[in-house]
């Protein structure tokens, strides 16, 4: 044979001097598992796909759907489907869906033809390639079928479209969905030059860049199971994104206690209000309240009616009077001793409402009697509040998010605001309202939020967690043990995408965190990988409290 002269032999075509066997795919799974090409082409394997794809008519679309319900259908009126009647009640109810999606054109059908070649320089070795490749797209539940006779014609040009000639078994009908899970690629305008690194495609490995600062809303959300590396891939965020923006100010809310020690290695501070000693915020600082005396007498008044829910209208009254005459007078700062003198000196004290307030002097909240301590000007803040008793959290949650609050709309620059663990926080009101106004007025106060939470659900079930989290410009999700259809459907995720979160890899089995991102209309998944300086970093960092307060 002459060499550079193309031929054919029954299963393979030959190409100056490379052979080249085709494998077509005759069925796909009922679901495209998604980002499947990734793993069934290794990037070690030379092996060629190629998708070719054609958009069917919207009026043929939905006959072929009516068609496949319509089988469906009569076979299970015949009754003689046995065991099979579950598989065609849901292939009733998928055409059913499809149906609908097709008529509102959320959908289309493609008529789908796709081809692996693997090539090699000699005929065995590409053969063995592609029957290799059948062994692992079969796993995946693809059958495949090596064209016999028809070498050439799978692998033939794409030139007059449908009129080619293709083998038989080559042409499939999928979806829009199932057609874009055959391109798990990066789409170009999430590569977002000035932004931090939030990981690699998972298909190809390229780098994905997000630049939260460019968009409306500077918030991002992070879901997943407990060890899906939700904290992690948040320090790991803060540090790159501090890397870009060193003036960038951060805030941690942290009902874990985890982010203490990353705070102090970025030369930041720990503000410990159950704990006292250097990490005090005195709740009753006016600078927790932008510095509205007035304001913050109110704010006081409310907390502590809050945290004394025995109060009898007489004594609410007197302490109010007492707290209000405290922010009028002479004390710059008051603190809970000068609040209890006040009490204790104004008209209709009967011992009762002393004996309460003894509870900041030698009771359970002595630490926060006395000045503020912690570094207030430090820029970057982690407010842990591990160890607080659940009863006293609405208290303590006054007057901290009211400070995080003002210190958001008070100081110029970008900020961030990491909420992690959401769900334990957002069931108290405090917590709630703080959203709330955060949600508002954060793109005013160039501040983003970056909300952490193990499951979506907790915020998708209240309407101010639905406006949160339609306020999120990036969602990743992280294993997730399961997707609800609340969760699917909110977050326009496809079937395949909902089936993979279960199984996406932790970062304890993977030595990196699988997630898929959401980002604008796009969706991609993406291996959230520290380098090894970012890893020993964030690993001797991060970490529960050694001391927890008393
Ligand atoms: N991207 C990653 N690369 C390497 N290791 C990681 C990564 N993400 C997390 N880890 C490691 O996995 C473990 C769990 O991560 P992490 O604490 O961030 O999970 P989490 O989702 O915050 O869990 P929880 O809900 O329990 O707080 C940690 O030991 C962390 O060091
Ligand atoms: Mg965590």
């Amino acid at each position: 044979m002459t060499p550079g002269r193309s031929d054919e032999g029954p299963t393979w075509v030959r190409r100056g001097a490379r052979y080249v066997a085709p494998l077509v795919v005759r069925q796909f799974p009922p679901e495209v598992p998604f980002g499947f090409v990734g793993r069934v082409v290794p990037t070690s394997a030379e092996v060629d796909l190629r998708v070719e794809a054609h958009r069917l008519p919207p009026g043929q679309a939905l006959a072929i759907v009516h068609g496949a319900r319509a089988v469906a259908e009569a076979e299970l009126a015949a009754g003689h489907a046995g065991s099979a009647t579950e598989e065609l009640e849901i292939e009733r109810g998928a055409a059913e869906e499809l149906g609908r999606a097709v008529a509102h054109r959320e959908q289309e059908l493609w008529r789908v033809g796709v081809v692996f070649a693997a090539t090699a320089p000699s005929r065995a070795r590409a053969e063995a390639e592609r029957e290799r490749l059948a062994e692992r797209l079969a796993v995946l539940g693809f059958r495949s079928r090596v064209p016999r006779f028809e070498a050439a014609l799978a692998v033939g040009p794409v030139d007059d479209g449908r009129a080619s000639p293709r083998p038989p078994g080559y042409w499939q009908t999928l979806p829009t969905d199932g057609l874009a899970a055959l391109f798990p690629f990066v789409d170009e305008t999430v590569l977002e030059p000035g932004g931090v690194l939030v990981g690699l495609s998972l298909a190809n490995a390229s780098p994905v860049f997000l630049d939260r600062w460019a968009h409306a809303s500077h918030s991002w959300g992070l879901f997943g199971t407990t060890g899906s590396g939700k904290s992690f891939a948040a320090a790991l965020t803060v540090l790159r994104s501090r890397w870009l923006r060193p003036e960038l100010e951060v805030i941690v809310l942290d009902p874990l206690g985890e982010f203490g020690a990353f705070a102090r290695a970025l030369g930041g501070t720990v503000c410990r209000p159950a704990a006292g000693g250097d990490g005090r915020m005195n709740p009753l600082d006016p600078a927790t309240a932008g510095g509205d005396r007035r304001e913050k007498a109110g704010r006081v008044a409310a907390m502590l009616r809050a945290l004394f829910p025995s109060l009898r209208d007489e004594e609410a009254a007197a302490l109010d009077a007492a707290v209000s005459r405290l922010f009028a007078g002479p004390a710059a700062v008051p603190t809970f001793e000068d609040l209890a003198r006040e009490v204790a000196q104004g008209p209709g004290s009967d011992g009762r409402l002393a004996g309460l307030l003894e509870v900041f002097r030698s009771g359970s909240l002595r630490a926060t009697n006395g000045p503020t301590t912690f570094a207030t000007d430090a820029t970057v803040v982690d407010v842990d509040l591990a160890g607080i008793p659940d009863d006293q959290m609405p208290f303590h949650l006054a007057y901290v998010l009211d400070w995080a609050y003002g210190r958001l709309a008070a100081r110029p620059g970008p900020k961030l605001i990491v909420l992690d663990e959401a769900h334990l926080l957002a069931r108290h009101p405090a917590t709630t309202e703080f959203l709330d106004r955060l949600v508002r007025h954060m793109r005013h106060f160039s501040a983003g939020l970056l909300l952490l939470t193990q499951n979506p659900d907790d915020f998708l079930a209240r309407p101010s967690g639905r406006s949160l989290l339609r306020n999120l410009y990036a969602t990743a999700f992280l294993r997730l043990p399961e997707v609800s259809a609340e969760v699917r459907a909110f977050f326009g995720l496809s079937t395949a995408e909902a089936e993979w979160l279960p199984k996406a890899r932790l970062p304890r089995e993977a030595g990196y965190a699988e997630s898929l991102w959401r980002v604008g209309e796009g969706h991609l998944p993406l291996a959230i990988v520290a380098s090894t300086p970012e890893y020993e970093f964030l690993t001797g960092a991060l970490g529960r409290s050694a001391d927890p307060p008393p």
